[in-house]
């Protein structure tokens, strides 16, 4: 395993950095594979179980939204709720699991519930040799590399090509993850700016809700601060209570769209910023990823090693 931090700063800045390298391995390594016999199972399947913990489970959000791209059904849940709320599984559904260690005991839970009701089983994890890996019928790899980070930054961007790969098809564009790499300093700066704040919402609209909510996590973990991803309509519905002074609110999505959400937060004086563009889940996902690096050196914390916090959630 390497573990030399190639004079980053820390592990996490480094595997920010390594995600141009990894979006590249991974198209060249999905260009080649045959995909054909799993597309057919989920070409086939009803509908799609999917069941995943934390960062990974965004990315079974992401990949929810796919497949209904495609008309396919499908729902996600939180591993742990899998045993205890046992999904409705009619014949010939199919599960998928997502993993970067695939380790996780939750989750390896889930992966046994839909074993025991005949499921065919797919994988999209980072450790070949794991547990989970070795457990299904089919396993996705990602080709991520080792994440000694504790918060997943290269896996869950592989973890999304790959789902996106599968489901969609190679994506046509470029991924500009070197152009927003290079942004690091501004979004310093605005690490610098918002050190003292109180607490962050996320907000965004459909594949930037997701966004939004993993970006909530990646910032909560390894700041310690009060972060929540919202859908944009729902910060009617409650958060608005939040706004104040001492809040950020990092919108995702076009002016256009979310000119209302923008007029109430800085009619209640909260800070805002506002992420617009044409951007890809994965682009602006590093945005949040180094947001959340550098609020967190600004506090100096450990951003590789989150208070309470494991790698692998094995138990
Ligand atoms: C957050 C993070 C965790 C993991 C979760 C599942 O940065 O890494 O939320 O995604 O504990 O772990 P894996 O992906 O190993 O199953």
């Amino acid at each position: 395993m390497c573990k030399i931090k190639n004079g980053f700063s820390s592990f996490m800045e480094k595997e920010i950095n390594e995600i141009p390298e990894v979006i590249s391995r991974v198209k060249q390594e999905y260009k080649t594979k045959d995909m054909s016999e799993v597309r057919a199972i989920i070409q086939a399947a009803p509908f799609v179980h999917i069941a995943a913990c934390g960062t990974a489970y965004h990315v079974g959000l992401m990949m929810s939204r796919y497949l209904e791209e495609i008309g396919k059904r499908s729902k996600v849940y939180i591993a742990s709720e899998v045993a205890t709320s046992p999904p409705l599984i009619t014949q010939d559904d199919i599960s998928v699991v997502i993993t970067q260690s695939g380790e996780t005991g939750d989750t390896l839970n889930a992966l046994e519930h839909f074993k025991k009701q005949g499921l065919k089983t797919i994988a999209i994890c980072n450790v070949d040799e794991s547990t989970i890996a070795r457990s299904v019928d089919f396993n996705l790899s990602t080709f991520a590399g080792p994440e000694i980070s504790i918060a997943s930054t290269k896996a869950y961007c592989a973890q999304v090509l790959v789902a996106e790969i599968l489901v969609k098809g190679m994506p046509d564009a470029d991924c500009r993850a070197i152009e927003v790499i290079s942004k690091s300093p501004e979004i310093k700066k605005k690490a610098k700016r918002f050190k003292n704040i109180k607490r962050i919402l996320f907000l965004g609209k459909g594949e930037d809700y997701v966004t939004s909510l993993e970006s909530a996590l990646k910032v909560k973990e390894i700041t310690y601060l009060h972060c929540e991803g919202f859908a944009t309509g729902e910060l009617w519905h409650g958060p608005l209570s939040l706004l104040d002074s001492k809040t950020l609110c990092i919108v995702y999505g076009d002016c256009k769209k979310s000119i209302d959400t923008v007029a109430e937060v800085i009619v209640r004086n909260a800070n805002i910023w506002h992420v617009s563009g044409d951007y890809h889940p994965i682009e602006k996902i590093i945005h949040a990823q180094l947001f959340a690096l550098y609020l967190s050196q600004e506090k100096g914390l450990d951003t590789d090693k989150p208070r309470n916090l494991v790698k692998s959630v094995v138990g």
